[in-house]
């Protein structure tokens, strides 16, 4: 071999590293970004009905006590459940009336928070308290069965 091919074989190995390093970027790119947009737009990747599911239950009461509160799924649409510090249960759904990122119950100010502009809503009646959300999150009927909580359309 000479050097010349020597040459070329080093050319080749650098534009596979490049290539390789392009296609590794690429891959973590989309495996990062693709999570954030379907969580800042909930309806993107969804296939399911919303009119589908009219109610459903939740959880135990026991699996959510007071000063606590969890996302779910309503049919394709977010929602969210929270046993209140005073221990009434409301559940509503998660989609902030700004831009429409998902909320979250926030344990430490017993509120409800949207993490993408920070928009805050009271999680006893979903009031927009705090923020730019221009309007109150939709409620959600909650119902005790026993000791389910089951969650329906209002
Ligand atoms: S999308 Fe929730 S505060 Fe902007």
């Amino acid at each position: 071999m000479n050097s010349e091919d020597q040459d070329a074989n080093k050319i080749g190995r650098a534009d596979f590293f490049k290539g390789a390093l392009g296609c590794t970027a690429l891959a973590w790119g989309s495996m990062t970004l693709y999570p954030i947009f379907c969580y800042l737009n909930p309806k993107a990747g969804d296939q399911e009905d919303e009119t589908q599911v009219s109610s459903l239950e939740v959880c135990k009461v026991k699996d959510l006590p007071p000063g606590s509160g969890r996302n779910f799924r309503f049919g394709s649409t977010p929602a969210v459940i929270i046993h209140t510090k005073d221990g009434e249960i409301h559940a509503f759904k998660a989609i902030c009336t700004h831009l429409g990122c998902t909320v979250q119950y926030q344990q430490q100010k017993d509120n409800i928070y949207c993490a993408c502009h920070g928009g805050q809503y009271d999680a006893h009646d979903g009031k927009n308290i705090a923020g730019p959300p221009p309007k109150p999150l939709t409620a959600l009927v909650v119902k005790i069965d026993k000791d389910k909580i089951i969650v329906s359309q209002s």
